[in-house]
This record gives C-alpha cells, structure tokens and sequence, in this order.
C-alpha cells in the first residue's frame, strides 16, 4: 500500500496522540512525514519509532503560533524532503471553563494554537505546496465546532476552522491545493484522558464506543490521497454519529423508544 508515496507532508502536534497515528498512518502509505511540535522529546522519540518500523520521518520543532518559525521550519521540511505536498493542522489544546471563568489570556492562547497557528501554517504552506504541484491540506476540527461546548474557547476555534477551510479552498483550487478538515468525536487522548465527560459522552455516541486514533488518521489520509481528488472545502465527521444525532438517540434510549419499531 502506497496511497502517499513519496509525498512530504506536515504534521503539526504529531509527537502524540492523533497527530502521532496520522503520522505513522502516513508513512506506512510511504509519505515523508515531518513531524513538528513544541514536544521535542516526544516528537523525535516518534520520528524514531517510525524509521525503526520502516518509514520515513523526520522531526522538527515548531510552535505553531510563531509567525517566524513557521516560514523557518517550511524552508527546512522543502530542503529536507524536496517540495511540500501535504499539511495536517492537528496541534491543539483545550481550556475547559465556561465564559465566565475564562481570563483574556487562555482565550487567546486557545485561539493562537487552535485557529490563528492553522492560517499561519496555510498561508506558509501553500505557495510551495503549488511550486511542489499542488497537495492536500487538512486540519482537525471537532464536533464542537458545531454543538454548544463546555470549552467556548475551544468551540469557537473549531468553527472558525471550517470557516478558515472553506475560505482556503476557494482561495488556493487553482493551485492545485484542496483544503478540507476532519471533525473527530471523543478519543481517548492526553487532551482529555481522565475527564468526567468522558463516559457520559460515551454514552451520548450513537455506536456506543469511543473513536480510535486510528479512526481519524484513516480519515486523514484518504483526504489527503488523491482518492479524494474531486472533495474540497468539506469537513467530515468522526464521530460515530454524535453530530448527526446523538442527543436524539439517546434520548429514544432514555425514554425507551424503538426506532425500528412503527408508529402508533
Ligand atoms: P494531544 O494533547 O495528545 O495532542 C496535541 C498535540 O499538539 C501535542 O503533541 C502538543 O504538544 C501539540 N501542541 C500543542 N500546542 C502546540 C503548539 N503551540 N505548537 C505545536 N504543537 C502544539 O491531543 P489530541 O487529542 O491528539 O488532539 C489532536 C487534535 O485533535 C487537536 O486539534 C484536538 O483539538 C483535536 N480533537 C481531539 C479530540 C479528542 O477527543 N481527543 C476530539 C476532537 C478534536
């Protein structure tokens, strides 16, 4: 299997969870994956990993609020790989309290990492992405991005990345660059592992069970993959149905209604 050969591609927050398994997801598909974090221990320990099982990958550090750093680290991922052809936007954190209790300074931090360091690395990216002929790039959203959140900050950076998707897939389709996001359920992860959400959300998941890392990097690589030449500007959900109706269908299981079971 090779659905990525020899293509370059960026993955920011790829030292861990996630963004760890789309990177090895991506180079057992044969890509060069750059991994790039402010993780420095972590991200070469899974650069390592990948290249003891075979694959190619190479960290660099990045923190992806650094307007200077990123046109450092693209200028070093073109002189290591040859060109650029894809973009993962998966670095991300969370601040979990209400508006009320939200101080100015965790709100712009949230929207600095989630929102602001996707456009950098977009605007970055996409004149070498062209200049390479063309590529792929995606950024993780969230259901949040569409449901009321008991994390407004981090809701609202979610959804100002599909608007950034949409926006960036207009802009950049005669470079040959589509521009599309992944919106993941609940994942078990160092983002929210331990968290008394966690179950309840379970539970409010039409099939039953958290998402696998696996899961959304599967999800990743088919949209950066030319299998998905004819999708951009779009955001598909992972989230086993949460978003099409989880509060629906749970409440059918509260109340004891069978769905499949005609109307009286
Ligand atoms: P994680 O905390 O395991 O990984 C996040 C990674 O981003 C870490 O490696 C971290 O060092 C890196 N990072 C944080 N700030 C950074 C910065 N300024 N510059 C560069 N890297 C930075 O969390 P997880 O769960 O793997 O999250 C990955 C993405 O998936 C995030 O965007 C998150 O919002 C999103 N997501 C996760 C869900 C889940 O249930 N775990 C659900 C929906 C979305």
């Amino acid at each position: 299997m090779a659905r990525l050969k020899d293509k370059v591609i960026m993955v920011t927050g790829g030292a861990r969870g996630l963004g760890e398994a789309e990177a090895r997801r991506f180079a057992a598909e044969g890509a060069m994956v750059a991994i790039c974090d402010v993780l420095e221990a972590e991200g070469r320990e899974t650069a390592a990993a990948i290249g003891a099982a075979g694959g190619r990958a190479c960290f660099f550090p990045l923190d992806v609020t650094d307007e200077r750093a990123w046109e450092a680290t693209v200028r070093a991922v073109k002189a290591w790989g040859g060109g650029i052809h894809g973009l993962v936007n998966n670095a991300g954190i969370v601040n979990r309290t209400g508006t009320s209790g939200t101080t100015l300074e965790a709100w712009s931090r949230v929207l600095a990492v989630n929102l602001t360091g996707a456009f950098l690395g977009i605007r970055a990216v996409a004149p070498v992405m062209r200049d390479s002929g063309g590529g792929a790039i995606v950024s993780i959203a969230s259901v949040a991005a569409y449901t009321g959140h008991n994390d407004p900050a981090y809701s609202t950076t979610k959804a100002g990345v599909l608007g950034l998707t949409r926006s960036a897939a207009m802009e950049f389709v005669d470079w040959g660059i589509r521009v599309n996001a992944v919106s993941p359920g609940i994942i078990v992860t160092a983002l929210n592992e331990g968290g008394g959400h966690l179950e309840p959300w379970r539970r409010a998941t039409p099939l039953g069970r958290y998402g696998r890392m696996e899961e959304v990097a599967n999800t990743v690589l088919f949209l950066l993959s030319d299998e998905a030449s004819f999708i951009t500007g779009e955001d598909i959900a992972v989230d086993g149905g949460f978003k099409a109706g989880g509060a629906a269908r749970r409440i059918s299981v509260e109340a004891g209604i069978d769905l499949t079971a005609p109307i009286a």
